[in-house]
């Protein structure tokens, strides 16, 4: 008998005639009330879950008596209650690698945006608001040559630093859980404690993971090390940052403008004061959406969930504490 999957993510054909050639699948097509109203009914079957976005607690999981896996197409597993996986030895993945470039693509995008206020400035002409040359209240900074600092040296943070200090002669400095010789190497980066980096880099890039060690890393104190002309840049999640903090921050010019991917609450209310402030840029979490990338991450968490169903060690394996075969 086929294994039953409930899929909570749009697949391209191919992928989706796979899984279907595989397993029984139930589709939940958005994870609106409707949607979270079929997930619970179809819990009780799965063996397998497939998607994105939603969040998996114990409640859930114990709908699920059958589950063996949950393949996320995220590298983020922040949504995830992963002792209680572990505990239950339901094996988690993610969709590492695939996005990095991609991501770090995104990172750069809100560097420039923010460095030469590319939205402000395109909505001014946007708005009929180019009568004639631009002057110096309109100009931006430069990116090149400015010190790059990467909170969270991971594979993103790597991509970031490449860009940086191949593509824009970017002095890189960097903070992480541990310094990393063959990044210094590689990028001449140097190695940083948390408050060092935030008083002495140009643009503070955080490419960090969500955990209970790194949430609300960033609030007021961090801020106040921060340097007037500096630029922050989020694209880890909004939780590591405390996002009135940087509000304040914002309003009282310790720091000079901020790109944003990630909010404390996604979507972002459109009422936030961030988006009454010229100097955000607010992206709504596209860190990796691209058509290349998203359909990369979903093949990849495919093809976990095929070999974890399979009974064999998926590649991506997060909880490797469930792995007992
Ligand atoms: C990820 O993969 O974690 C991205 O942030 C999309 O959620």
């Amino acid at each position: 008998m086929k294994k039953q999957v409930v899929l909570y993510k749009k697949l391209s054909s191919p992928l989706m005639a796979r899984l279907q050639e595989q397993t029984e699948v139930t589709v939940i097509d958005s994870l609106d009330a409707e949607g979270l109203a079929r997930l619970r009914d179809a819990l009780p079957r799965a063996h397998g879950l497939l998607g994105a976005s939603l969040k998996l607690d114990a409640g859930l999981l114990d709908l699920a008596p059958n589950l063996e896996a949950v393949a996320s197409v995220s590298v983020g597993v922040d949504n995830y209650d992963i002792d209680y996986l572990t505990e239950r030895r339901i094996l988690l993945t993610n969709t590492p690698d695939v996005l990095t470039e991609t991501t770090a693509d995104t990172g750069f995008a809100l560097i420039l945006a923010t460095a030469r206020r590319v939205v402000e400035l395109a909505n001014l002409v946007r708005t009929g608001g180019w009568q004639r040359n631009i002057g110096p209240a309109h100009f931006g900074i430069d990116v090149h040559g400015k010190t790059l600092g990467i909170i969270g040296m991971g594979r993103i943070g790597e991509a970031l630093a490449q860009r940086g200090h191949f593509g824009f002669g970017m002095p890189v400095i960097y903070h992480s859980h541990s310094p990393k010789p063959a990044v210094e190497q590689r990028f001449d980066a140097q190695y940083r404690s948390l408050n060092d980096l935030l008083q002495q880099a140009d643009f503070i890039c955080l490419t960090l993971p969500l955990t209970a060690q790194t949430e609300g890393l960033i609030g007021t104190d961090e801020f106040a090390l921060m340097r007037p002309e500096s630029i922050f840049i989020n694209i880890s999640r909004g939780k590591v940052v405390d996002e009135t903090a940087l509000i304040d921050a914002l309003r009282r010019g310790q720091i000079r403008a901020a790109g944003l991917d990630v909010f404390e609450r996604e979507p972002l209310n459109p009422d936030s004061p961030l988006l009454q402030l010229s100097n955000v840029v607010a992206t709504p979490h596209i860190g990796s959406a691209t058509h290349e990338t998203r359909e990369a991450m979903a093949r990849c968490a495919l093809d976990n969930l095929l070999a974890a169903l399979a009974g064999e060690r998926p590649a991506n394996l997060v909880n490797t504490g469930a792995w007992k075969r």
